[in-house]
Parts: structure tokens; sequence; C-alpha cells
């Protein structure tokens, strides 16, 4: 009969098996990171108020949660440590003795090259400002100084036992810092998941709850990116990639698709998007007032995320998703 259409786009979709057949994209657990939280002086784990199922750990339960999650199948665990004492230079970050780097040496120990361990690679969770880096004259993060910090946090992480570090402070040569003190430190194997574009987010306010480093005065816009910015992701991973990096985040993910999906497009190493600690609150409040289905919710988020382009998504959800999946 004429008037009516030739092309039918539901004919793809009328039952479940040909949806599944025709999917472009997948999520699957081995692509997924959880971040994890260690704390120094913590007598049992203490649930984050504003991340309901994210805890801020012991190194005992840190270990169980984390081969929990192997288990369960996801690709890696990234680690952050709060420290009992902070101070100017953030020296716990590099102390063998400091809680990040035992807690790495406890799950490589359990663990060993059963998954990824990656170290994110910061001050702000060190220093009492909770600056990223380290403060020069007038209280700005002095940039030159803060690089020497993260190389001997990296060469410390690498020697804990982690194979990746992140560094997440947007300092400027941060990885080429970084390459070449674990060169020094003879761990040319060790990895580089350079958080490259990082934007100066709203979304990280449950995080700082969670890792205790919400700075002390001011912002991090004069080393985060401006969120009104795209091009500026470009010459950030460019940079990242020339210093040595072998792998990119782009963060937040959701707010940030686009530069995820040019971001993509443009290199050919492994990128991640990372889904941050207010993009998990959110829907984790919406969901707990009944006003999203949170396991949709949180399966259509990660999806979108991949259909962007990230090959590795990090979220908070990782180790429920990897069990859902399996
Ligand atoms: C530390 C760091 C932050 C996050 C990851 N690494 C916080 C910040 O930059 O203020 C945020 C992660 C999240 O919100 O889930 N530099």
């Amino acid at each position: 009969m004429t008037g009516f259409p030739v092309v039918r786009g539901r004919r793809l979709r009328s039952t479940a098996a040909l949806r599944r057949l025709v999917a472009q994209t997948s999520v699957c657990a081995s692509d997924l990171v959880l971040p994890l939280f260690v704390k120094e002086d913590l007598a049992e784990s203490a649930q984050v108020g504003s991340m309901p199922g994210v805890w801020q750990h012991t190194v005992e339960s840190l270990r169980k949660t984390a081969t929990e999650a192997v288990e369960a199948g996801v690709g890696g665990l990234l680690l952050f440590g709060i420290p009992a004492v902070k101070d100017g230079a953030g020296s716990q970050a590099d102390s063998d003795d400091g809680i990040v780097n035992v807690a790495l040496r406890s799950l490589r120990s359990d663990l060993g090259d059963a998954t990824v361990l990656i170290a994110d690679l910061c001050l702000c969770e060190y220093t009492e400002h909770g600056h990223c880096g380290v403060l020069g004259s007038g209280g700005v993060v002095d940039n030159d100084a803060t690089l020497l910090r993260y190389a001997a946090v990296a060469a410390a992480q690498a020697e804990a036992g982690a194979h990746m570090v992140a560094p997440s402070g947007m300092m400027d040569g941060q990885v080429a810092a970084i390459r070449s003190a674990l060169d020094a430190a003879g761990r040319p194997e060790i990895t580089v998941l350079a958080y490259a574009a990082k934007y100066a987010s709203a979304f990280y306010g449950p995080f700082r709850e969670a890792a205790e480093g919400a700075p002390q005065f001011g912002d991090r816009t004069g080393y985060q990116m401006d969120p009104a910015n795209s091009d500026e992701a470009l010459r950030e991973v460019a940079q990242d990639l020339a210093e040595g990096a072998d792998a990119i985040i782009v963060k937040p993910a959701l707010p940030y698709l686009d530069i995820v999906a040019r971001v993509s497009a443009a290199v050919d190493v492994p990128v991640a998007g990372y889904q941050v600690s207010g993009e998990f609150a959110m829907i984790e409040a919406a969901a707990e007032r009944g006003w999203v289905d949170r396991d949709r919710a949180i399966l259509e988020t990660v999806t979108g995320i991949r259909r962007a382009g990230a090959d590795i998504v990090i979220t908070y959800w990782a180790a429920e998703l990897a069990r859902r999946l399996a």
C-alpha cells in the first residue's frame, strides 16, 4: 500500500535477540576499573556519606574488597590513600610506610599480576592545604617544584607494587618527570595512565569527602581545565603522549562525552573515561528518591561513555556491574 514506509527501523528492535545481534557497543567487566580508598589509622571501614556503597577502607577491608572485585572480573583497581598526618610536601605519598604504599604492597602480594594495580599519583590527599602540589609564593602551586615530588612518588609507588601510575595533578610536564623517574629507578615496565584532560569540575564534590583532599583555600582552576574548552583537551593529550603516556584519561566523563569522542578519534592509545563521584552520587540520590531506575541508569551511562569512544571506564560501580554482566 502506498504511503507506508518501506524502511522500518523498528524491525531490528523487535526482539531482544535482534537487538543483541545488532548492538554496536558492549560493556565488559574487563574494561572497568574500580577506584578504592584506604585510610590510615581507621579502626573499621567507614561508608562515605555522599557515596552509598563506597567505603574508606582499612588495609584489611581493602584487601577483601579488592580480591572480591578481581574475582568479579574487573579489569583494574585504582587506589587512593588517606594518610593520618598531612604536611606541606605531602611526605606520606612517597614514604615507605605511607598508607598508600603499605596498601599497594599488600594488594600486590595478594593479587600478583592477576589485576592491574593503578596508583593515583597526586598530592592533594597528602598535603595539609589540600592542593595537588607544593605551594610557592602567594599560595600558588609551584609547578616545577611539584614535579620533583611527583617523580619521588612515582618511584615509591612502583617500588610498592603498582603496575601503573596515574598522575592526576594537571601539572605541566608531569608525565615526562614521572617517566624519567621510573626509568631512572630501573622500572621501565611501569605504565603511565595520564589524567590528560581533567577539568575543574563541581562533580568531584563527593570524592573530596571520600579522599579528604578538598583544598583548604582557593580552588583548582589554576591547574585543572576550564569546562568551556575543547581544543585545549587535544593539546593536553598530545603533550602527555609526547612525554610518554601509555594511556590517557578524560575526566569527568558524562558532562564531557564530546571530549571523550574527540580524544578517542584523535589518538591510538587506550582512552579511559572517569565516571566521577558526582556522577555516581547524582544517580544514587535520584534512585533513592525513586526518580530514576538505578540499575538501568548505571548501565546506560557506562554504555554511553563506551559509545563515545572510551576503551576503559573508571567507575565506582565497576564491581557491581561486573557481577551483573557475568
Ligand atoms: C585528585 C583526584 C580527584 C579526583 C581523582 N583524583 C579530585 C580533584 O581533583 O579534586 C576526583 C575523582 C572523583 O570525583 O570521583 N587530584
